[in-house]
């Protein structure tokens, strides 16, 4: 076994890998957070996103070590230090935005992303920023009116995911 030393979710963390892991096996089983789930394993579903510096990847993808040194933030993450659901959490909510939930957490790092530097949302430059995320439930229809609604409110507030 080797280690990987990153920021986690806000903290120093050393995870335990072996050098062979890819990103997303070192946050499942060496940091234990499996909220971040394993679709296709091939880079073609998005169920393993997470940001890593700020920006969306597909941790099924990325070998482990060359993570090394970077922030990370995984679906673990986005919740507030009270418990309270983040305000992008609520909205998917708040919509219905949900069936199974499987691809809901790499979902939620992609509209995170989007909803942080939207300057002006819309509908066609949502889709566009979880084109990379398959949901085999929902339609979709229900996920982008919960991003555009978050994403909206962000802006009007001068930014909501601060
Ligand atoms: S599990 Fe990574 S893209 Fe599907
Ligand atoms: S809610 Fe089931 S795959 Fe998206």
């Amino acid at each position: 076994m080797s280690s990987l030393k990153v920021t986690l979710n806000g903290e120093r963390t050393t995870i335990p890998i072996d050098p062979s892991w890819r990103l997303l096996r070192a946050l499942r089983e060496g940091a234990g957070l499996t909220g971040t789930k394993e679709g296709c394993s091939t880079g073609a579903c998005g169920a393993c996103t997470v940001l890593l510096d700020g920006q969306p990847v597909y941790s099924c993808l990325l070998p482990a070590p060359t993570a090394a040194g970077s922030e990370i933030t995984t679906i673990e993450g986005l919740a507030g230090a009270d418990g309270r659901p983040h305000p992008l959490q609520q909205a998917f909510v708040d919509h219905g935005a949900i069936q199974c939930g499987f691809c809901i957490p790499g979902m939620l790092m992609s509209a995170y992303a989007y909803v942080r530097d939207a300057v002006e949302p819309d509908e066609a430059s949502v889709r566009e920023a979880l084109g990379g995320n398959i949901c085999r439930c929902t339609g979709y229809v229900k996920i982008v009116d919960a991003v555009l609604e978050a994403a909206r409110e962000g802006t009007s507030r001068g930014g909501m995911l601060q």
